[in-house]
């Protein structure tokens, strides 16, 4: 259904954002809801997850605890959803944590495997249980960029502000003279999301959305 108000690009659509308590799911949360969504927040950090979706508006928005490594939590937030709201139109997977840094030598092979079981065997879970079949077509997008100052890349900086990490970042980016800000992606986010991608049936934007809807 196309709609009715060119601005509102989400009307009618119901959305999960994993990892959206904090970050650029926080910010694709938001702006997804002000483009008329109805939105799922689904993250393992209760209060912060919690607060975000009364800022936003329990009327559009809700929280539900949900680990994406644990595939049963992710299912019964793919059932909370469809009946809390009816239909389940776009799964964003965008839960993550960061990975190890060093070098493979001494490489932390436990943090290796809880990076790649939030990272990629989380998106798999999200994607699996969005199931198209709930889904009346289906299209995909994925997005990567560059960093975002967001808690993920800042932790473990002790000391560091934001503006460092930014400027640090725009240093070594290509494109000079931006500073790509979590609202950036979400703007990428809502355009895979929304129907003006609607003629491609699969795309890679240089972001980290999977998106399925009609
Ligand atoms: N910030 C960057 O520069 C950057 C670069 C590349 C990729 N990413 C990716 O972007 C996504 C968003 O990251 P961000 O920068 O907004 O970081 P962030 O730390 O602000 O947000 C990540 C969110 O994921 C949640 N999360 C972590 N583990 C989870 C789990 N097991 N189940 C459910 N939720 C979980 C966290 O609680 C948090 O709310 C991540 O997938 C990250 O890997 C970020």
């Amino acid at each position: 259904m196309a709609a009715s108000d060119p601005m509102l690009r989400l009307e009618g659509k119901v959305a999960i954002i994993t990892g959206a308590a904090s970050g650029i799911g926080e910010a694709t949360a938001r702006l997804f809801a002000a483009h008329g969504a109805r939105v799922v927040i689904a993250d393992v950090q209760d209060e912060l997850g919690e607060a975000v979706a009364a800022s936003i508006g329990l009327q559009t928005c809700s929280y539900k605890h949900c680990d994406v490594t644990d595939e049963k939590q992710v299912e019964e937030t793919v059932g909370f959803t469809l009946e809390k709201y009816g239909s389940l139109d776009i799964m964003h997977s965008n839960a993550g944590v960061a990975g190890p840094v060093e070098g493979v030598m001494d490489l932390d092979l436990n943090k290796l495997d809880r990076t790649l079981a939030v990272n990629v065997r989380g998106t798999a879970a999200a994607v699996k249980h969005a199931r198209v079949d709930y889904m009346h077509g289906k299209r995909r997008g994925a997005a990567g960029w560059w960093a975002v100052a967001t808690p993920l890349l800042l932790c473990g900086l002790d000391g560091v502000t934001t503006e460092e990490v930014e400027d640090q970042c725009g240093e070594m980016a290509t494109l000079k003279g931006v500073v790509l800000k979590a609202g950036n992606v979400a703007q990428g986010a809502l355009f895979l999301a929304s129907d003006a991608s609607s003629i491609s049936v699969a795309m890679t934007w240089s972001l980290m959305a999977a998106a399925l809807w009609p």
